[in-house]
């Protein structure tokens, strides 16, 4: 089977933050030319998956592992999941801190029997996987959250509202492998100025969610996102007969009836891509057996595209 892959980091009004068009082409090309290598090499979905995840968190653009946004006490703390398509089994890491790679431990609790560990219980399997400290902070992150907390030193800490950019930003891989079998992966440093103890969507079959019919992952803004039950509804779409492109078209619709802001990037067992979107951009990239392509420029109205 031909293989297919698309990532995306994250969603949002404008390419600006992250460093612009061409910055941001760069480096998503970059990464999904590095997947869809262990996938044309025989690698498998999941493989392709924890390292694109792992590229994109290290990439400090994006909000995901190192350059994650700093929540309301001017912590980071991170969220990850895994889905492996084929045993539809999925494993996610829940407001970790500290770490360079929360994918790692998604991939490790795969084979778990307790496959989603919160806050304590993740900083717990930290210590004992001995993974080495690393601090996600980046000067940019800080310096943000700084700014913000000049700007609003009367407002109260617990009650802060998401800042619109921070608040989309997402990192996820989907990839099909050469025997058809399907993974997804989302990672993220949260909303940024959340509330401490929010959950995001990443780490719920919500935001990432894979079966042997389609794979899904989502960015945006998580309360919305989990309202929407994104990621999981457009594969049950498709298990339920829809194509794909149908699947991703109905549920994006949906979502911009409820006022939603998200978007979602998708593969099939048939090989078929699809994204969709409620917002104006969408910071994708995918390699569909021919060439790269990606979604920077398409137009701010289109909800939906395939690739
Ligand atoms: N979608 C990322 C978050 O809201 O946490």
């Amino acid at each position: 089977m031909q293989p297919k892959v698309i990532i995306h980091g994250g969603a949002g009004s404008s390419l600006q933050g992250k460093g612009g068009l061409e910055a941001v082409r760069t480096s998503l090309h970059k990464i999904v030319q590095a997947v869809y290598e262990v996938l044309t090499q025989g690698g498998s979905a999941t493989d392709a998956v924890i390292l694109g995840c792992q590229l994109l968190e290290d990439e400090p653009r994006f909000n995901a592992g190192t350059g994650s946004v700093l929540q309301s006490d001017g912590q980071i703390r991170m969220s990850a999941s895994l889905m492996d398509g084929t045993k539809q089994r999925f494993s996610g890491a829940i407001n970790v801190s500290r770490i360079k790679n929360p994918i790692e431990l998604a991939k490790f609790l795969q084979n778990e029997s307790d496959r989603v560990l919160s806050d304590y219980g993740a900083a717990e399997l930290v210590r004992e996987l001995q993974f080495p400290v690393h601090n996600p902070l980046t000067d940019l992150r800080l310096n943000e959250w700084l700014q913000d907390r000049k700007d609003n030193v009367k407002r109260d800490m617990a009650n802060v509202v998401a800042e619109e950019e921070a608040g989309r930003g997402t990192i996820g891989v989907v990839a099909l492998d050469q025997n058809g079998q399907i993974a997804a992966g989302t990672s993220t440093g949260g909303k940024g100025f959340e509330r401490i103890g929010r959950v995001s969507d990443s780490a719920m079959p919500a935001g990432n969610y894979a079966t042997t019919k389609a794979g899904v992952s989502c960015t945006g803004i998580g309360e919305d996102i989990i309202e929407e039950c994104l990621a999981a509804k457009i594969v049950i779409r498709v298990t339920d007969g829809l194509s794909l492109a149908q699947a991703m078209e109905r549920s994006i619709q949906e979502s911009v009836q409820n006022k939603r802001d998200l978007g979602a990037i998708s593969i099939d067992a048939t090989g078929a891509i699809a994204w969709g979107k409620s917002c104006e951009v969408l910071l994708a990239a995918y390699h569909n057996g021919t060439a790269i392509n990606d979604t920077l420029e398409c137009n701010p109205t289109d909800l939906v595209g395939n690739g």
